[in-house]
């Protein structure tokens, strides 16, 4: 049984919905600041994020997993560790865990959308479309919860029934999520429809996993009373909001709602902080200004082609100069740093090297090649000194043998194939064999093989000589690699 280490509770909680384009690193945190116990990331779809590459960004202070073209599809950072839900769109549970284990470390619970009606998602089985497979729903949400250790959670819709609805949701609860939002509105209708609180209240009595009602943006939310009505009226644990908080993100805020020319100030402050895209800053921008995207500013919002320029049509442009200076700051002074490494490292003898398994006979490695090596020479045995890089978990090596340093500047995947890089490096320089298959012991070998399929062949041994044979072509195999180790 998993141990599910950190438990984000979802009981009695307001939670920032995940949004497409909307739910990215700025509107979270904001949401946060005004008062949000839960932020939900825009839905991610599972092919994507599995091309992707989780690094650390010293610059910014955040943890990005990054596409193949250096595109960053998700971006999140500590303050947000503790509450911050990723939510996927998948339709396969092999694919699903694997994505779920790359974030896991870094997020507070993992989310399957299973309400996006739009064809893009259904098309491949994911969003809406999983409503209509529930063992399909089953077995992801299984797996995922068998198989990470922080809480699960879903997001659905409501069913055409009130009873196919409670029969799925009751299903969904004994996969063992933790949680489960569920958007009042059945697949084909739109959201300017009325939201079916009704439905939501008897899944709310139905299930004893806590209900994330969602769907009152429209009819509801304006303010944070809203929210508590919303939750009255759904007898549900906790309220979900989007377009609410996609309008006004301090719809959060016990106190009310704060004037919105403040609110987009504060969401400009952390996209350039946190290097937001400028056409993903200014789609969240327009969502905020509404109607009023016809006056001055909202023309001049629309005809930014940059980050600076979005600044500038807010009256923020010494703040813009500010933020950037301050981060192109910390860009040179982490690269002065990186390169101090470097020559502090100048006395390590360096090679782009690997180790590849294939090359070497059974049972023979660099690492023991130098261990013989070594105690022929009556040297001391070598020593291996490993790190881990933190931003992409890869290894590397240095081996020290005589009182000199050895290392490839290749980064291995894990601490074993890293040492033996660092082995090769060290007798490569030496001008020591690696014990890898010699061209030469290869063409012996096959040659050997050959003669014996064409004696088995022309049927000229026995049994016991067939074995005597196979054992002949093994210890050949051990005496090719022992004798090229010194
Ligand atoms: C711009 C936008 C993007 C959305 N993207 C997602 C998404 O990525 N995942 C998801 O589960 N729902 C998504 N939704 C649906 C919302 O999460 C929510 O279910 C719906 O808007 C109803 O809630 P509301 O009345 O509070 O707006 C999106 C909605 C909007 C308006």
């Amino acid at each position: 049984m998993t141990v599910h280490t950190t438990l984000l509770s979802f009981k009695n909680k307001t939670i920032l919905a995940p949004m497409v384009r909307v739910g990215t690193l700025p509107m979270r945190l904001l949401a946060l600041d005004y008062g949000a116990d839960i932020v939900y990331c825009e839905e991610l779809i599972d092919l994507k994020m599995l091309q992707c590459k989780r690094t650390v960004n010293e610059v910014l202070g955040t943890v990005d997993f990054v596409a193949p073209n250096g595109r960053v599809v998700f971006r999140t950072c500590e303050r947000e560790k503790d509450c911050v839900v990723f939510q996927m769109g998948t339709a396969d549970a092999g694919r699903a865990l694997a994505v779920a284990k790359l974030v896991e470390n870094d997020v507070a619970a993992v989310d399957v959308n299973m309400g996006c009606p739009k064809e893009y998602s259904t098309k491949g089985g994911m969003g809406a479309a999983l409503l209509s497979s529930p063992d399909k729903i089953e077995s992801i949400l299984t797996t995922l919860v068998n198989g990470i250790s922080k809480p699960v959670t879903c997001k659905i819709r409501i069913l055409p029934s009130k009873e196919e609805t409670i029969s799925l949701v009751k299903r969904i609860e004994r996969t063992g999520v933790a949680a489960i939002a569920v958007h009042g509105r059945k697949k084909d209708e739109r959201p300017q429809h009325p939201v079916h609180c009704d439905v939501i209240k008897e899944i709310s009595a139905a299930v004893s996993i806590p209900v994330m009602a969602n769907g009152g943006s429209h009819d509801f939310i304006k303010e944070y009373a809203d929210i508590e009505t919303f939750q009255q009226a759904t007898a549900a644990s906790s309220v979900m909001v989007a377009r609410a908080a996609m309008w006004n993100p301090s719809v959060f805020r016990k106190e009310g709602p704060c004037p919105l020319k403040d609110v987009m100030q504060e969401y400009i402050r952390y996209a350039v902080r946190y290097d937001n895209h400028y056409t993903n800053t200014k789609y969240c921008l327009c969502q905020m200004l509404r109607e009023q995207l016809e006056n001055a500013q909202g023309k001049k919002l629309h005809g930014a082609q940059s980050m600076q320029e979005i600044c500038e049509a807010f009256g923020m442009s010494s703040f813009y100069q500010e933020a950037s200076a301050l981060l192109e700051a910390k860009r040179v002074s982490l690269e002065a740093k990186d390169q101090e490494e470097d020559e502090e490292d100048a006395d390590v003898i360096k090679m782009a090297v690997r180790f590849d398994k294939r090359d070497y006979p059974p049972q023979i490695t660099p690492k023991m090649c130098l261990l013989e090596w070594c105690r022929k020479e009556k040297h001391l045995q070598p020593v291996y000194e490993t790190i881990e890089r933190p931003q992409d978990r890869l290894f590397c090596s240095v081996v020290t043998v005589a009182g000199k340093k050895y290392r490839s500047t290749l980064w291995e995947k894990s601490k074993k194939l890293a040492e033996q890089a660092s082995a090769i490096a060290c007798l490569r320089t030496l001008g020591l064999p690696e014990g890898k298959w010699e061209r030469e012991a290869d063409h012996l070998v096959n040659k050997r093989k050959r003669q014996d399929s064409e004696c088995l062949n022309n049927g000229e041994f026995g049994n016991d000589l067939v074995a005597e044979a196979a054992g002949k072509t093994l210890r050949f195999l051990a005496g090719a690699s022992d004798a090229s180790v010194p």
